[in-house]
């Protein structure tokens, strides 16, 4: 009799659950997608190996890396490909969820995966980004052999530091594409031309607002290189079935360990005057900075009750 009941029960469950709702029909079957369109600099190398750590030890996910560093900007091809690659990942892995990175600027996935897919990135300093971005790729091009990518438009230019630039020449040219330094905007802003950083810095606030509406809808999580600890606290105790153990392999491997990736030799100070230049100079981003922050820091502490612990200086 009981028995009976439970089947009975069961069977009016599965006949409600089942009731035809057009949109949730579709994508019953597909697992959360998870898209890491990591910012370059702000420590996102840290980043993925915090994921594979997590990814290697649990198999909560599955771990998808890119190969293609330098292509940010998705023709509508492209974006076809990489949303049926997401697609094909899913339905090789049943129900686990997946986790894709890949540097590359916003574009969204459209009504049938937003359902079940969402966006997480990392920011950091926008002036220490900057001068983290322009160091590296000079220290690229110093050590590439002759046949090998350089990203500067010419390889006489690998011993200028970011204080002769700025002295000598256009300061926003110092700061842009060209030189290796990306706008953080444009990650979240998008694939439209008013997000296209490829020949000159972002310095159109629609550009911004666009960058902060996607933040605020398609963006749970945006973490700070300068509050590493509290943003992967913040990321585990909001996905503790995906994510669990991130906090902990940060603590064991990385915790009061600056991660370099480029070295100390090839690492220029910059003087005041070329930081005043430069701080005006990346006022949007700035901004974009402040209001990830802001947000960053009311999701704290909505649900910690304290405040997120700063730390500055862990990675160049
Ligand atoms: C994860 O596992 C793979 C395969 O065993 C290994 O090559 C890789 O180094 C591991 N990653 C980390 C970060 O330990
Ligand atoms: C996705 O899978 C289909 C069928 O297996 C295959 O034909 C297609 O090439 C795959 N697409 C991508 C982008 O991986
Ligand atoms: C850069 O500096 C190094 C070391 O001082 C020097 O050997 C090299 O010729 C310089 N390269 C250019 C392109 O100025
Ligand atoms: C640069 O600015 C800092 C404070 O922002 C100040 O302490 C320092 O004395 C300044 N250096 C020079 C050379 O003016």
């Amino acid at each position: 009799m009981l028995m009976f009941i439970i089947i009975v029960t069961v069977y009016q469950l599965h006949a409600i659950t089942e009731q035809p709702k057009k949109e949730k029909c579709v994508h019953r079957n597909i697992p959360i997608a998870i898209i890491y369109n990591r910012v370059p600099k702000c420590g996102s190398t840290l980043m993925n190996t915090l994921l594979e750590l997590v990814f290697n030890k649990s198999h909560t996910f599955r771990f998808i890396t890119s190969t293609d560093y330098t292509n940010f900007r998705l023709s509508a091809t492209d974006q076809l490909r990489l949303r049926q690659q997401i697609l094909n990942y899913s339905r090789q892995v049943n129900s686990t969820p997946i986790v894709y990175e890949q540097h590359f600027h916003f574009f969204d996935f459209g009504f049938e995966m937003n359902n079940n897919l969402f966006y997480i990135n990392q920011l950091r300093d926008p002036l220490k980004r900057a001068l983290s971005a322009y160091d590296y790729t000079l220290h690229r091009c110093k050590i590439a052999g002759s046949d090998e990518p350089c990203v500067l438009s010419s390889r006489s230019l690998i011993n200028i530091t970011m204080d002769t630039c700025v002295s000598t020449g256009d300061p926003s040219w110092c700061i842009s594409e060209p030189n290796g330094v990306s706008s953080a905007i444009s990650f979240f802003c998008g694939q439209l031309s008013i997000c296209d950083d490829t020949y000159k810095p972002i310095t159109n606030y629609a550009a911004l607002a666009l960058a902060k509406s996607n933040i605020e809808r398609y963006y749970p999580y945006v973490g700070l290189l300068e509050y590493i600890e509290s943003s992967l606290e913040l990321l585990e105790f909001s996905y503790p079935a995906i994510f669990r153990g991130i906090s902990e392999f940060y603590q064991t491997y990385f915790k009061d360990k600056p991660v370099y990736r480029t070295p100390a030799e090839s690492r220029y100070p910059i003087n005041n005057k070329t930081r005043t230049t430069l701080r005006r100079l990346l006022k949007l981003e700035f901004e974009l900075y402040y209001f990830v922050q802001k947000r960053f820091i009311d999701q704290y502490r909505q649900i910690f009750h304290r405040a997120p612990r700063r730390q500055d200086g862990k990675v160049r």
